[in-house]
C-alpha cells in the first residue's frame, strides 16, 4: 500500500483520486469539527463549497442545522459556526448538518471523485488509519491549506495518520512518497506537545485573534475521538453509520 501527500487541493489530480482512497485534512478546524459532530451523534453532514449553496439547500432540509464560518466566525443567520466545541451531543444528535467553510468543505468538493473519501484530523487519526487499512487501494492524504497556502496543522494531521498506519500495519507494508514521510517526521517531532506545535500555525493565530483558542486545545487531542468520517463523493455527504 502506498501513501502520498498533496499539500493543496489545487495540486490534486482528480483522475489519480478515482483509483485511490483520499483523506482530507483541515485540522483547524473543519475536519476536526466533522469528526466531533459525527462522534456526537450527528446523522449526516452535507458539504457545500459556499454558504449560499448551503442556504439554498435548507429548503430541502428545513430541520437541518446550517453551519459554517467566514473569517473564523459564524455566518450571520446560520445556526452554528465552525467551532467543534459547539457540536455537542445535545445540539447535533440525530441532526442533518449543512456545512460550508472557507477551505475545508471546498477541499471535500475537490476530492469528490475519490474511490473512497474520508475526513481526517488529529482527533480521529487512529480510527481513520484503521478504516483505510480495511481497503486495498493506495492512499492520498490531501491537505486543505489556508487560503491556498499549505498549512502546518494539516501536514501534522496527515503525519499522524501516517504514523498510525505504520503502527497498525507491518512497516514494510506501507510505502510512501518523500512528502508523506516528511509529514510523518514532522508529526513525530510535534507529538509530545501537539497544542504548542499547532499554536505555531497561521490558522491558530487567526483563531486566537478571534477569541477561539479553546478550539486549538480540542483539535490537538490526538486520537481523542473514535469516529470515522466517511464521505460519499457523489452525494457530497457522510455515509450513514452501519
Ligand atoms: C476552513 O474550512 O477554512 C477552516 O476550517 C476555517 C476555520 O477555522 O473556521
Amino acid at each position: 500500500m502506498n501513501v502520498s501527500l498533496v499539500l493543496l487541493p489545487s495540486d490534486a489530480d482528480p483522475e489519480n483520486m478515482q483509483e485511490n482512497q483520499v483523506v482530507v485534512f483541515d485540522v483547524l478546524r473543519a475536519t476536526s469539527t466533522m469528526t466531533t459532530a459525527i462522534a456526537a451523534g450527528a446523522e449526516q453532514i452535507r458539504f457545500f463549497a459556499d454558504p449560499d449553496a448551503a442556504l439554498a439547500t435548507r429548503r430541502e432540509y428545513p430541520h437541518a442545522l446550517l453551519c459554517g464560518e467566514k473569517g473564523c466566525l459564524k455566518i450571520p443567520g446560520f445556526d452554528l459556526g465552525n467551532s467543534p466545541l459547539e457540536f455537542r451531543p445535545e445540539v447535533v444528535r440525530g441532526q442533518v448538518i449543512l456545512m460550508a467553510t472557507t477551505n475545508g468543505t471546498k477541499a471535500v468538493h475537490a476530492a469528490r471523485s475519490a474511490r473512497r473519501l474520508f475526513a481526517g484530523s488529529l482527533l480521529n487519526a487512529r480510527a481513520t488509519a484503521e478504516a483505510l487499512l480495511r481497503n486495498p487501494e493506495n492512499i492520498v492524504l490531501l491537505c486543505a491549506g489556508t487560503d491556498n497556502h499549505p498549512a502546518l496543522e494539516d501536514i501534522l494531521g496527515a503525519g499522524a495518520v501516517m504514523s498510525e498506519l505504520k503502527n497498525l500495519a507491518a512497516d514494510s507494508a506501507i510505502g510512501s512518497t518523500d512528502l508523506a514521510m516528511t509529514a510523518y517526521f514532522a508529526f513525530r517531532q510535534a507529538a509530545a506537545d501537539m497544542y504548542s506545535a499547532l499554536s505555531n500555525a497561521q490558522g491558530a493565530r487567526n483563531l486566537v485573534a478571534a477569541g477561539l483558542s479553546g478550539d486549538i486545545v480540542h483539535c490537538s487531542r490526538l486520537n481523542g475521538l473514535p469516529s470515522v468520517v466517511q464521505i460519499a463523493g457523489d452525494q457530497l455527504a457522510t455515509v450513514p453509520r452501519a
